[in-house]
C-alpha cells in the first residue's frame, strides 16, 4: 500500500496496482506508510473495509442514489445500471458515486476511487457496520478528515476539480419528449408554448430524429431542411436538443461505423473483434471512450451538430445499456423452443421467462469484452462505471476543440465522480410516481457532494401518466433545480404545461414564470458553488447544528440565502415544516404579489395551495428577484428586487457573467455586493460595491424586519 497526503486533510491510499480513473486531479506527495483510518481491512477475497458506526452518526453521499439522504440501513451497488424501474428494492441507479461522509461525533469523507463494482453495505447486514466491498484488491482509498460534512465535502470538491458550467440559458425551461419526431411536431410544441405565454428555452429532440437511430445523421425525411429548422426555431427562442447514443449502428457505408472498424475504435470482444450488443438500432459496436484517441474521434463528430446550429447535447445509454447479444439472444431463444403442449414445471418456466428477462445488460455479457488502456487489455467489468462518464468526456473534449469559447449543454445519463467537469445529469428513466419527487428531492444533495451541480431529473416523471396535481408539485420543486427539464416516455399522457386543463396551465405558467424571476439568484448561486467549491443543494444540518435538523430530509437549503419545502404527497394541501431559526415565508402564487410572513423557530404546518410555492428566506439574508420573459436571452434584469430578512446585518453577493463563453474561468465576472445593516427602529444602512461590469442599474430592495414590516427603497447602482 502506498501512502500520499493531498494536503493536511486529505489523504489516499493506494492499494495494488490501481486504474487510474482520472477522477481525482491533485496530486499528492508520497510519504512514509500509515495504516488506513478508521476502517479495518480484510483481504481474504477482494477488499474489505469496515467501519464500526455509532447509533448517532449519519452517512451522508452516494450521490444520485435510491433511498434517503442519510443513507443507513441500505445496501447500495455502485454499478451503472440502465434500469428504468426505480423501486425501493433496487441497489444501482445510472451514476457510480463513491463518497460517503460519515457525520457525528467522529466525522469524516470516504471516496472509494474503483472503476468496478462496489458494494456499500451501509448498516443493512449488522446494524452497526459500515461495509464496502470490491472483488479485487487494486483500489484507492482516499480518506477526507474535518469538524463538520460541509468542510469535509468542500476539501473533497477541491480534489475532484471545478465543475462545469452550462450557458445561461440552460437554466430555463427545457420541454422534452420521446419523441417530437418531426420538424412539424417541434413546430407544434413551440407554437403553443407561445400561444400559451409560457416561457421556454429549448425543446429536445430524442432518437427518433435520427436516420434508423444512427448517431450524428438526421432523418431527411422528417427533418429535410435541419440547418434552416434550427435557425427558425432559434429565431422563434426555442434550442434544439438532439441525443447521442453510445451504440454505434452496424452499417455498410455509415462513416461512423467504417471509421470505427478501420482504426480498431470499438471495444473488442475475447478473439480481438469488435464487440456487437443490439440497442435502438439494432447491432452496434461499442466505441472505446476509455482510449484517448477515440474520444477525440467521437467528440469531433459532435460537429456534424454544430455546423447546423446545435448548442446542445444529451448523451444517453452509456452505461452502456445493452439490450441483448447473440450469446444472450441465443440462449433464450434455444430455451424458448418448447412446445405449446409442453407441462412446464416452476423452475423450466422461471427459466423460461428469465432467459428472456435477465436478456438485457446482463453481467455474462459486461464481462465478455475488453477496452484498450495505453496497450493494455482491460475486461470491461473491471471499469464499467468509467463509460459514461468517458462518452460524455469525449463530447466536452470534443466540443472544446470545435469552439473552445462556446459553453454548450452537455448532459449525460451514466456517470462516475469526474464526469462533473464535463456536463452534468439528467436522473434517468423515473416514473410518474409521488415517491419519485420525493427521491427527487432528496438525490439533489447528495450529487452535490459528488461534484454535480447541473443536476435536474425528469419533471412529471418518465415512465407511467402524471395527473395534474402531480405535475403541478413536480414543476414547483424543480424550478429551483439548476437543470429543469420536463420529459415523458413514448406512450405515456401529454405532460408539457400546455397539455392539461385552464387552471393547471394558469399554474404552470405562473410557476415557470417564478423560475425565470429567480435566475438572477439561481445562476448567481450555481456559479458561487461552482467557484466556491461549495454545495448548491445542502441538507439543512450542513449549516444548523440543533440535533433535528439532521433528521430532516424534505425541505432543502437553496444557495445562500433560502430553504425550500417541497409538497411531494397527493392530495395535501400543505405540510409539516420545520424551521431552525425563525424565517420569512412567502407563498408564491404570482411572484409579482408577494405578502411575507415571519414564522418562529420550530415545527409549523403550512396550507399550501395547488397554486401555490412556499419559499423560506432566512434569518440575516437576502436573495435577488428579477422579472420574466419568454426565455433566457430576452431576460431583462437592469432592475433587480433585493428580499432581505434582517434582524442585524446581511452580505449578498450577487454574481453574473456572460453567460456564454469560458472567460468566467479566468475571473472575468461581474459582482455587486449588497450590504444591509440594522441601525434603529426604522433605520437601515445600505451599502452596495460594484465589482466589474454590471449592467444592473437599479436595485428595489424590501427589507423585512423581525416584526414583519416592510422597509422598501430604491436605489441606482454606480458604475
Ligand atoms: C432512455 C432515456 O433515459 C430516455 O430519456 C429516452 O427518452 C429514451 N432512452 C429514448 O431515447
Amino acid at each position: 500500500m502506498n501512502f500520499y497526503e493531498l494536503s493536511d486533510k486529505v489523504f489516499k491510499y493506494s492499494f495494488g496496482n490501481p486504474i487510474n480513473t482520472e477522477a481525482v486531479v491533485t496530486k499528492g506527495e508520497k510519504v512514509k506508510n500509515e495504516a488506513l483510518r478508521y476502517f479495518n481491512i480484510d483481504d481474504t477475497e477482494g477488499m474489505r473495509f469496515t467501519y464500526k458506526m455509532t447509533k448517532e452518526q449519519v452517512v451522508w453521499g452516494l450521490g444520485e442514489n435510491l433511498k434517503g439522504m442519510n443513507k443507513r440501513g441500505g445496501i447500495y451497488d455502485s454499478f451503472c445500471s440502465d434500469d428504468p424501474r426505480h423501486t425501493p428494492d433496487k441497489k444501482s441507479l445510472y451514476g457510480a458515486h463513491n463518497f460517503l461522509v460519515v457525520d457525528g461525533k467522529e466525522t469524516f469523507g470516504v471516496f472509494i476511487d474503483y472503476p468496478g463494482k462496489v458494494i456499500f453495505d451501509i448498516g443493512f447486514s449488522e446494524e452497526s457496520s459500515l461495509i464496502i466491498a470490491i472483488e479485487e484488491k487494486d483500489v484507492e482509498v482516499y480518506i477526507i478528515t474535518g469538524e463538520k460534512p460541509l468542510e469535509i465535502v468542500r476539501e473533497f470538491l477541491s480534489i475532484i476539480g471545478e465543475g462545469y458550467a452550462p450557458p445561461k440559458w440552460a437554466f430555463g425551461y427545457q420541454q422534452s419528449r420521446w419523441s417530437y419526431p418531426n420538424e412539424e411536431s417541434v413546430r407544434e410544441v413551440a407554437k403553443k408554448f407561445i400561444e400559451n405565454n409560457i416561457p421556454c428555452d429549448a425543446i429536445y429532440l430524442d432518437i427518433d430524429y435520427m436516420e434508423r437511430f444512427k448517431d450524428f445523421t438526421i432523418d431527411q425525411k422528417a427533418f429535410p431542411e435541419f440547418k434552416t429548422f434550427a435557425k427558425e426555431m432559434k429565431d422563434k427562442g426555442f434550442r434544439l436538443i438532439p441525443i447521442i447514443d453510445a451504440g454505434v449502428k452496424i452499417e455498410k457505408d455509415y462513416d461512423i461505423y467504417e471509421e470505427g472498424l478501420e482504426n480498431n475504435y470499438f471495444c473488442q470482444d475475447e478473439e480481438g473483434k469488435a464487440f456487437m450488443a443490439a440497442v435502438w438500432p439494432g447491432r452496434c459496436h461499442f466505441p472505446d471512450f476509455l482510449n484517448p484517441q477515440v474520444r477525440t474521434w467521437f467528440g469531433l463528430k459532435y460537429k456534424v451538430l454544430t455546423d447546423l446550429g446545435i448548442e446542445g447535447f444529451w448523451n444517453d445509454m452509456n452505461e452502456p445499456a445493452l439490450f441483448y447479444t447473440e450469446r444472450g439472444l441465443k440462449e433464450a431463444v434455444s430455451l424458448a423452443k418448447v412446445s405449446e403442449n409442453e407441462n412446464l414445471d416452476i423452475y423450466s418456466f422461471f427459466k423460461l421467462k428469465d432467459s428472456f428477462n435477465n436478456m438485457s445488460n446482463s453481467l455474462e455479457d459486461y464481462k465478455s469484452f475488453y477496452h484498450n488502456i495505453n496497450g493494455d487489455k482491460i475486461n470491461h467489468y473491471k471499469v464499467h462505471n468509467l463509460y459514461g462518464y468517458n462518452m460524455t468526456r469525449a463530447a466536452g473534449e470534443g466540443l472544446n476543440l470545435i469552439d473552445s469559447s462556446k459553453r454548450f449543454l452537455l448532459l449525460s445519463r451514466a456517470s462516475y465522480i469526474g464526469m462533473h467537469r464535463y456536463g452534468g445529469i439528467w436522473t434517468g428513466d423515473n416514473h410518474s410516481w409521488w415517491e419519485h419527487l420525493l427521491l427527487n428531492i432528496k438525490m439533489m444533495p447528495s450529487l452535490n457532494m459528488c461534484g454535480f451541480l447541473y443536476i435536474g431529473a425528469d419533471t412529471g416523471g418518465f415512465g407511467g401518466d402524471t395527473n395534474h396535481e402531480l405535475i403541478t408539485r413536480w414543476t414547483q420543486f424543480s424550478i429551483f433545480t439548476p437543470l429543469f427539464r420536463n420529459h415523458a416516455a413514448m406512450g405515456t399522457r401529454k405532460q408539457e404545461p400546455f397539455s392539461f386543463e385552464e387552471e393547471t396551465i394558469k399554474n404552470l405558467r405562473n410557476t415557470l414564470e417564478l423560475r425565470y424571476a429567480l435566475i438572477p439568484y439561481i445562476y448567481s448561486e450555481y456559479m458561487k458553488s461552482l467557484k466556491n467549491k461549495d454545495m448548491y443543494f445542502k441538507p439543512l444540518s450542513f449549516e444548523y447544528t440543533d440535533d433535528f435538523s439532521k433528521r430532516v430530509e424534505n425541505q432543502l437549503l437553496l444557495g445562500a440565502s433560502l430553504m425550500i419545502t417541497p409538497i411531494y404527497e397527493e392530495n395535501s394541501l400543505g405540510r409539516y415544516v420545520y424551521l431552525p431559526e425563525d424565517m420569512v415565508l412567502w407563498k408564491v402564487k404570482n411572484y409579482q404579489e408577494r405578502i411575507y410572513e415571519i414564522l418562529k423557530g420550530g415545527h409549523h404546518y403550512i396550507d399550501v395551495g395547488l397554486n401555490e410555492v412556499p419559499i423560506f428566506l432566512r434569518k440575516d439574508k437576502a436573495f435577488i428577484l428579477g422579472k420574466h420573459s419568454k426565455n433566457v436571452d430576452s431576460l431583462n434584469n437592469e432592475e433587480l428586487k433585493v428580499i432581505a430578512f434582517v434582524e442585524n446585518e446581511t452580505t449578498y453577493v450577487y454574481y453574473d457573467d456572460d453567460g456564454t463563453t469560458k472567460d468566467y474561468k479566468t475571473g472575468t465576472h461581474e459582482e455587486v455586493i449588497i450590504n444591509i445593516k440594522k441601525c434603529g427602529e426604522d433605520d437601515f444602512a445600505i451599502e452596495i460595491k460594484n465589482k466589474g461590469n454590471t449592467k444592473v442599474r437599479v436595485l428595489n430592495l424590501e427589507i423585512i424586519d423581525t416584526n414583519g414590516r416592510v422597509h422598501k427603497k430604491i436605489l441606482s447602482v454606480e458604475t
